[in-house]
């Protein structure tokens, strides 16, 4: 998306700051996404990455600053009407209910009718590959397949964007990679805007880094940000010298763009320097 592209506006973060007493939990903060696209930030613990997903999704109201989708003011919505859906570190499911009846779960309380919710629930089974475990408790699942669970439960309802807050921070490292994969798999498939949060280097590069299949398409763009930290951020750019030296720039700006497509941009928003210090 390009400035003036505002047609492909999904989500505008404008002047955004929390508060908490004497606590900055984020500093001003300005971010703009395009449809489809998939934005990876990348921060230490304590720099105010869930906050500012919690702000996105209406779960807390900002001090300061504007919330934008769709280009339609969202700052004062509440969460369920902002058609976001999020996915958290520690999957979030209800223990008593089946992978089925977790993924109903959002549909139940849309009111859809019971065949229309069993004909999304085994559509999004399908995407995520696991419709032989629909009958099980999460206990009974892995801890990829409730992440899968979780992931399905976020996008039977089309939500507009989604916001994955460390997704993947309780798996193992095999589990993780293969989990990396079929996010990527699912970003491409179904076109989503994805905000991305997390505080390992070595995650967001994966992240951030398009697929065979989505090179060369808008929706493929990757960005990652990274802490306005001095020793935080030299490791981050030897890595990204060392791993993508082809393809990465490493200007010494408080924000980085990873080319990954024709229509690549120069990086916009993600002013939170102080949420980082
Ligand atoms: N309800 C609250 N009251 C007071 N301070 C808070 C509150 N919520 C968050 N904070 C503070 O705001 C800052 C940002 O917190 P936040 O949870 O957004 O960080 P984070 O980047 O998500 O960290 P992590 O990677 O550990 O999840 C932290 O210093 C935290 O202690
Ligand atoms: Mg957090």
């Amino acid at each position: 998306m390009t400035v003036g592209d505002i047609s492909r506006q999904k989500l505008r973060i404008a002047g955004v700051s929390k508060c908490y007493s004497s606590t900055v939990a984020l500093d001003r903060t300005d971010l703009e996404m395009a449809e489809g696209e998939f934005l990876t930030l990348l921060g230490p613990s304590g720099s105010g990455k869930t906050t500012l997903l919690s702000i996105v999704a209406g779960l807390i109201a900002p001090t300061t600053g504007e919330v934008w989708i769709d280009r339609h003011r969202a700052t004062d919505l509440p969460p369920f009407k902002r058609g976001i859906g999020m996915v958290f570190q520690n999957y979030a499911l209800f223990p008593h209910l089946t992978a089925h009846e977790n993924i109903a779960f959002p549909l139940r309380m849309r009111r859809l009718s019971s065949s229309d919710v069993d004909r999304e629930v085994s559509r999004v089974l399908d995407i995520v590959k696991l419709s032989h475990v629909a009958g099980r408790l999460p206990r009974e699942l892995s801890g990829g397949q409730q992440q899968r669970i979780a992931l399905a439960r976020c996008i039977v309802y089309n939500p507009s964007i989604i916001l994955m807050d460390e997704p993947l921070g309780a798996l193992d490292k095999n589990l993780r990679d293969h989990m990396q994969m079929e996010i990527k798999r699912l970003h491409t498939e179904l076109g989503i805007t994805v905000l991305y949060v997390t505080h390992d280097q070595e995650e967001a590069l994966a992240m951030s880094v398009p697929t065979n299949s989505t090179s060369g398409r808008e929706a493929s763009l990757r960005r990652v940000s990274w802490a306005n930290q001095t020793s935080f951020r030299a490791s981050w750019r030897r890595r990204v010298t060392r791993r993508l030296c082809a393809t990465a720039s490493t200007r010494p700006s408080a924000r980085q763009q990873i080319p990954g497509s024709a229509r690549t941009r120069p990086c916009a928003g993600w002013s939170g320097r102080k949420a980082f210090a």
